[in-house]
């Protein structure tokens, strides 16, 4: 069941979130298209940039000082992990989607420590052949309307994005 709900709509989400991304950013997504192994790249910005999962709860077990405030001991607290995946002290261009950065997998999306992601691997491999198989078959995917997001506290993904597109010769065959 943990496997299930862990790895479905994470992924997915993620997926909408890459699209999303790439819509504001057609000079990258002509990119991809031109060269569908950056896709690989795209799910790697798309979790620093858009991760699916904004925040981890925690309760501390000891008294913790951050920035001159202590938090006690057996609080309930929600690091956000994708602000740290936004931290202009870390990252360059914090705020800008880049296919380029040399430090990518440095961030947090996946979590950290013992109960960093099982399912990392499955989830980049999935993404990274849903975005490839996008660029190659359907190359004009463009925005047709605003998304909607999906309502929830733990989730950062799409609910819907009205899409238009003209499938390829090869395209039309395949799918
Ligand atoms: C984009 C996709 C995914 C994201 C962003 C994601 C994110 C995360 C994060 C942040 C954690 C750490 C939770 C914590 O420390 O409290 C985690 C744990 C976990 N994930 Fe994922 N995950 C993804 C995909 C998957 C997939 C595909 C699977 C399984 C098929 C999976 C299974 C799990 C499980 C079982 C844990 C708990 C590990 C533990 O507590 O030791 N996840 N995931």
């Amino acid at each position: 069941m943990l496997l299930l709900v862990a790895g479905n709509e994470t992924t997915t989400n993620l997926i909408s979130n890459a699209m999303l991304a790439m819509f504001d950013r057609p000079d990258l997504w002509r990119q991809v298209t031109a060269d569908p192994t950056l896709a690989a790249a795209v799910v790697e910005e798309t979790l620093r940039y858009d991760g699916t999962g904004q925040g981890l709860l925690r309760i501390t077990t000891t008294d913790v000082t951050l920035s001159g405030v202590t938090i006690p001991a057996r609080a309930k607290v929600l690091p956000l992990i994708a602000s740290a995946n936004r931290d202009p002290g870390y990252w360059t261009d914090a705020d800008e989607f880049r296919l380029d950065r040399p430090n990518a997998k440095d961030h947090i999306a996946f979590g950290t420590g013992i109960h960093f992601c099982i399912g990392h691997m499955l989830a980049r491999i999935e993404s990274r052949v849903a975005i490839e198989a996008l660029a190659r078959r359907l190359p004009d995917l463009a925005p047709a309307g605003e998304p909607t997001r999906i309502n929830s506290p733990v989730l950062r993904g799409l609910r819907s994005q009205p899409v238009h597109t003209k499938p390829t010769a090869r395209a039309a065959h395949a799918i």
